[in-house]
């Protein structure tokens, strides 16, 4: 069971054990001031916005789809670097000890 660090919108840490087959965003939305994650992991509302530094992202995860790129250069928030969708990355035993930070809202 990997485990995620997470730093809330309040700068809280918190270290979840995530479920394998869920997305990041289904691991983290209950956390206290958590993503928001309005529609509920189609990749259309960007509030399940989150930073991840990018030399983990290179070790770990997929590169941006088009179509989360697109979502997330909508944010004003956006940071090419470091700007995930959580609902488009899903956890497996590779993100053991991944670090992210819940972006700020965007409304
Ligand atoms: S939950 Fe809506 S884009 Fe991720």
């Amino acid at each position: 069971m990997p485990k995620l660090v997470v730093k809330n919108r309040n700068g809280d840490v918190f270290t979840v054990d995530a479920q394998n087959g869920l997305s990041v965003m289904e691991n983290i939305r209950d956390l206290d001031a958590s993503v928001d994650a309005i529609c509920g992991g189609l990749c259309s509302c960007a509030t399940c916005h989150v930073f991840i530094a990018a030399d983990m992202q290179q070790e770990r995860l997929h590169p941006r789809t088009h179509e989360e790129s697109s979502m997330l250069e909508n944010s004003p928030h956006f940071d090419a670097d470091r700007s995930r969708l959580s609902c488009q990355i899903i956890t497996s035993d590779q993100l053991d000890g991944l670090e992210l930070e819940v972006a700020p809202s965007d409304f």
